[in-house]
């Protein structure tokens, strides 16, 4: 009798067993998971740089995580959206912001599905929406919010869209990408596209 009651309570113990060390097993890949996948975890941004006779899309990476945030930010992509800049949609306001369909589709391609939330997105326009936005407020006003509804229809972290000035204009990319990536990386040394560094 004895015995017979013994077997089951063993079969418990055994089974309590298992599942601490599954338990245990679980928690060391977790915590081997995290020390292998933060530290080379890539982080992206978007910049439209939409100037008066057209826009283009450019796609930054940097490595996310690394101590102090100091590492390279480097360009990923560039797209060049078709047809004219944003500011001669004047009459068709709504194809400003589907102008930039095909190059945001090539942006949504290049960064990986699980960092597509937390990927910054900022639209600075130059001249032509300047320019048009002293002639008639109005329009200019109705082009960033259809550009800027159109950025929204997309996963990424959308941060804004605005007519940047002059002067800034002169260090565009400096400025706009710093602004961009602001929260992110304070401390990288950014070298864009447009500047000779
Ligand atoms: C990061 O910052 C700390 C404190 O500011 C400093 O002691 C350390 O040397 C820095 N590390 C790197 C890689 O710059
Ligand atoms: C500005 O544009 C709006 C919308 O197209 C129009 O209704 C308005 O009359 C324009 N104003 C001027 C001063 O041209």
């Amino acid at each position: 009798m004895a015995k017979l009651q013994m077997k089951p309570m063993l079969l418990g113990v055994a089974l309590l067993a298992v599942a601490c060390m599954s338990i245990v097993a679980l928690i060391l890949s977790l915590a081997n998971y995290q020390r292998v996948e933060v530290p080379y975890s890539t982080q992206y941004g978007i910049v439209f740089d939409a100037g008066s006779t057209h826009t283009a899309l450019f796609l930054y990476q940097w490595p996310g995580n690394k101590e102090n945030n100091t590492g390279v930010v480097s360009q990923n992509l560039m797209c060049d959206v078709k047809g004219d800049g944003i500011s001669s949609y004047v009459t068709n306001p709504a194809g400003a912001g589907e102008s930039l369909r095909e190059c945001l589709d090539v942006a949504l391609a290049a960064v990986p599905k699980k960092k597509q939330k937390t990927t910054p997105v900022y639209l600075g326009a130059t001249a032509g929406m300047r320019l048009l936005s002293l002639q008639n407020q109005t329009q200019a006003n109705i082009i960033i919010a259809e550009v800027s509804k159109f950025i929204q229809s997309y996963p990424f972290d959308f941060r804004g869209a605005t007519i940047i000035s002059g002067t800034e204009e002169g260090a565009y990319g400096w400025i706009t990408i710093n602004y961009l990536l602001e929260d992110f990386i304070k401390t990288y040394r950014i070298c864009c596209c447009k500047l000779k560094c």
